[in-house]
């Protein structure tokens, strides 16, 4: 059985609510040019510690959620792990460098907790801290700017003994991690993300068990959000005061939904909103959990403690979006759980183009959503990730994914759309700069810019990528 990250996410909006996605018709201007999108615009590729780093033991690191995950049975589709992945840990110059070539200017990474406190709180690995401060010279040295995710889905493996996000206690934890990070790379370092996708690791990881640590429980899962959303604002109030000039973001994913069935499935839409794109942005904008959209959030409410209410608001500088494909909802009988391991929703598609993950290929999707969330009223709106899986094969030295290209294209067209009608993007950043371990597939989906040949570890910069050097040289 193939199990799609789509499925997974979809299912965790699926209490009553069937989804399924559909083509939009792209329409791709005959020439896009990185000038048009201003002189400021910042361009760059995003990564995570876990899948690209491997070294899963070097130098004091503590194991993590995804060490243990990805070591038991059954748990990653291709039975590999992160142990080695892309070998970043050694290989990280050759592969800023390589990002430099194709004219980014931003890396975006993240920080690996168990690499800086072993057992997530107590003892400050140094190993662990120099080797972040290398990453961070590399980047500087080359004219390359870092752009620090504090958590990357990576959790200590020792504060998941101890309950994990479900445990109220995690907001010490990851305040005291936060503060540690921030006042030792904050002079180099400016512009920083507090979490990677809350939906992604509290959804997949307490309520579904698709991803580590790999619960199924709504109780863990209603106690988890609440204090992820409690630890986003936090985090953004420790990083304001270690970090002088600080850019301040938290990203989240987020999908444009529709109707199956328009008038008959608008319950179904709202309700999936509610999870997948209004839970973690709102309490943060102090609009309270979303309730309205699914009532069940009620629980997460009850999570909440005297003077909860004020510390859940936090006034970040950016809020980083993160688009893979677009959904189309329809009412269903079927509760959550059940769901989770039987939906197949590319089986009802028919016309769409399909990446190597089962998602559609839907670029408007992308402009909708941007839509959406303008009209909570943000800052600045940054596009930290979009990209996607295609089966590349490395011939003669070089890998033709025109493909990629092609939805590169056409995202960025209609990211450059919103932006003409005034949303306010100010940067766009690749998934990803190489391919790397894709979580619960393991290495199989192709995402990255970079191809890598996980026997020899040799890069190869793919033709998008080369594409993305002549485009980006003249912005
Ligand atoms: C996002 C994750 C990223 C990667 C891409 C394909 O949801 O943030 O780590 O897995 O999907």
């Amino acid at each position: 059985m193939k199990r799609r990250k789509f499925n997974q996410l979809a299912a965790l909006g699926a209490a009553g609510t069937m989804i399924s996605p559909l083509a939009f018709a792209a329409a791709s201007p005959a020439e896009l040019k990185a000038s048009d999108f201003g002189k400021d615009f910042k361009w760059g590729t995003a990564t995570a510690a876990y899948q690209i780093e491997g070294a899963h033991d070097a130098d004091g690191k503590g194991p993590s959620v995804w060490d243990t995950f990805s070591h038991k049975k059954g748990k990653i589709l291709d039975k590999t792990n992160g142990d080695v992945a892309c070998d970043h840990y050694n290989r990280y110059p050759e592969d800023i460098a390589l990002l430099k070539e194709m004219n980014f200017q931003v890396n975006r990474f993240s920080i690996s907790w168990s690499r800086i406190l072993p057992d997530g709180n107590g003892k400050v690995n140094q190993a662990g801290i120099d080797h972040y401060h290398k990453v961070i010279d590399k980047c500087l040295e080359i004219g390359v700017e870092p752009w620090i995710t504090l958590y990357h889905w990576d959790l200590p493996q020792a504060l998941e003994d101890k309950g994990g996000w479900a445990n109220r206690e995690v907001i010490d934890w990851f305040s005291n991690y936060v503060d540690i990070c921030t006042k030792e790379f904050g002079g180099k370092v400016k512009n920083w993300m507090i979490f990677n996708e809350p939906t992604a690791f509290v959804g997949l990881g307490y309520l579904m068990g698709l991803h580590a640590p790999g619960h199924k429980s709504l109780k863990k899962f209603y106690k988890a959000t609440h204090h992820v959303c409690m630890c986003q604002a936090e985090g953004g109030r420790i990083t304001r005061r270690n970090v002088k000039d600080a850019f301040i973001g938290t990203t989240f994913s987020c999908s444009h939904i529709e109707p199956w069935r328009p008038g008959k499935d608008d319950k179904a839409v709202k309700r999936l909103d509610a999870i997948l794109n209004r839970l973690f942005i709102e309490p943060l904008l102090g609009m309270g959990y979303p309730t309205d959209g699914w009532k069940s959030l009620k629980n997460v409410e009850k999570q909440m403690q005297p003077g909860d209410a004020e510390k859940l608001t936090f006034d970040f500088d950016f809020i980083g979006l993160q688009n893979y494909f677009r959904i189309k909802a329809k009412k269903s009988l079927f509760p959550p759980l059940i769901w989770a391991n039987q939906v197949q929703p590319t089986k009802w598609l028919d016309k769409s183009e399909l990446t190597d993950m089962g998602w559609e290929v839907s670029p408007e999707g992308l402009y909708k959503v941007l839509k959406q969330f303008n009209k909570y009223g943000l800052k600045n709106i940054i596009v930290t990730e979009n990209g996607a899986a295609f089966p590349d094969k490395l011939e003669n030295g070089r890998v033709h994914d025109p493909r990629r290209t092609q939805f590169y294209k056409d995202y960025l067209s209609n990211v450059l759309r919103a932006k003409k009608e005034g949303v306010n993007i100010t940067g766009y950043f690749c998934w990803t700069l190489m391919d790397n371990f894709e979580w619960a597939e393991g290495y199989h989906p192709r995402f990255g810019l970079i191809h890598i040949d996980f026997e020899t570890q040799k890069r190869t910069i793919k033709d998008t990528g080369l594409w993305f050097k002549e485009f980006l040289a003249n912005k």
